[in-house]
């Protein structure tokens, strides 16, 4: 058949963001993926869905694995920013790790499609996907192509048009 053009994804988010539990769902709903190789230790996961190759990061703990995600900036053809938008306190935290991740010239200078989940749609005080990329401030973030998608981990609503966009990406 016809090769699939790889796709290095890097997925990062705060802790409790929901990474973990998207993760489950995407291994356990989806039919082609093909391996889950734990790399580098306790804070890294990857995946292959469909023609993307996901490497999860949790980014919890004070920027201790910062020197390692910088490592993939500037290799990675995609950024999956998972984020909990019923969390409105810890949203600037979200937004000043979202930033510098932006910020990282591996990742502004090749224009790094970024797909945000805003995740545990669920929750009644969820913020809307309009107002995640207020509080975000994505819009000032235009260099890059950028989609945000309300998810829910749990049930998987929302994941598959995120990664829908992703693929149409690279077509
Ligand atoms: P770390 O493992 O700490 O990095 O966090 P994580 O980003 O992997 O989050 P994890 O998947 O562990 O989810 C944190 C909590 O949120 C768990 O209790 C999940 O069950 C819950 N959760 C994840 N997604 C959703 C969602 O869409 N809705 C709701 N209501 N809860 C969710």
């Amino acid at each position: 058949g016809v090769r699939k053009k790889q796709v290095s994804v890097l997925c990062v988010g705060l802790d409790n963001a929901g990474k973990s539990t998207i993760l489950r769902h995407l291994k356990s709903g989806k039919a082609d993926v093909q391996e889950i190789v734990p790399t580098l230790g306790v804070n890294s996961e990857r995946l292959t869905l469909g023609s993307l190759c996901l490497t999860v990061f949790d980014m919890s703990g004070q920027n201790r694995y910062r020197d390692l995600w910088q490592h993939y900036y500037s290799s990675v053809q995609a950024v999956v920013f998972v984020m909990d938008s019923s969390d409105k306190l810890r949203l600037p935290v979200a937004r000043h790790e979202l930033e510098s991740l932006l910020q990282h010239p591996g990742i502004y200078t090749r224009r790094v499609p970024l797909l945000v989940f805003a995740n545990k749609s669920d929750k009644p005080e969820s913020l809307s996907p309009i107002s995640c990329t207020q509080m975000l401030g994505l819009s000032s973030l235009s260099d890059s192509p950028w989609h945000i998608c309300a998810s829910n981990g749990l049930t998987g609503d929302g994941l598959e048009a995120g990664f829908m966009w992703l693929h149409g990406e690279y077509k």
